[in-house]
């Protein structure tokens, strides 16, 4: 695992976002996993720089959804899809027919999501994932505990998970939903390359607990010990409690 330690989250974004964009270059069609919340939205604005300038290409690159709210229509604006529309999709100019993303809404959530591994799969797998960390450790939402060896799957949010995400809902914890569906914490492993992303002092146990804990599920992150091309990016406040 490689740990870059930046000055503040608009570097750690400008690192990552030309980290996709050589990608890119090398790999026109790359599948590109993409995260949600706040963390990520550094590196997605200044790929969309790079876009506009003309710097890189995306009229053939590919997206991919992490995880997703279990009853929200996919036309809520809160729902990931829409989320990753306005904030990934569009400003990179890729079209939906380009997306690749779990069912939320499928009456059999389970057959939808060991549909959604074998379309990963049949894509030829994620080439880069981009992930952020709760200040629980959790990756996608593999809350801690979940299996290492997870695949996608139906999960509960914890109470914490539901609050931190209040915001996103009118500051309402009751608009949250109670259930998401998520990439598993093996799903996840699978991708070519893992970046993960972590900025402000609130990740920096978390960041802690990756880097430098025990493999274990209590802190889901700390599986990308296992990842043979793992790397995290860290801002100053967030590395503060590594050694
Ligand atoms: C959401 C996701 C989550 C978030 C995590 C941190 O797609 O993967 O694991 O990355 O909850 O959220 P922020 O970045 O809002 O602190």
């Amino acid at each position: 695992m490689e740990v870059v330690i930046v000055p503040d989250a608009a570097a750690g974004g400008e690192l990552i976002a030309e980290a996709m964009a050589q990608l890119l270059r090398r790999k026109p069609d790359a599948l590109l996993g993409v995260a949600t919340g706040s963390t990520p939205l550094p590196v997605y604005q200044a790929l969309a720089a790079k876009v506009r300038a003309g710097a890189v290409d995306t009229s053939r690159a590919r997206i991919a959804q992490l995880d997703e709210y279990v009853g929200l229509p996919a036309d809520h604006p809160e729902s990931y899809r829409s989320v990753l529309r306005r904030e990934v999709l569009e400003p990179l100019g890729i079209g939906m027919d380009a997306f690749l993303g779990p069912d939320g809404t499928a009456e059999d959530i389970q057959a939808a999501c060991e549909a959604y591994d074998r379309r990963l799969a049949a894509a030829g797998g994620v080439d880069l994932q981009l992930l952020g960390i709760g200040t629980d450790g959790h990756i996608g939402f593999n809350e801690p505990c979940s299996s290492l060896a997870s695949r996608t799957r139906i999960k509960t949010l914890t109470e914490q998970t539901r609050v931190d995400n209040a915001r996103f809902f009118e500051g309402d914890i009751e608009q949250v939903p109670h259930h998401v569906v998520t990439q598993g914490i093996g799903t996840i492993l699978e991708a070519r390359h893992l970046v993960l992303l972590a900025t402000g002092e609130g990740k920096a146990d978390a960041v802690a607990a990756t880097v430098e804990g025990p493999v274990a599920a209590v802190c889901p992150a700390s599986a990308l010990q296992l990842h043979p091309h793992a790397t995290v990016v860290v801002d100053e406040a967030a590395a503060a409690k590594l050694k």
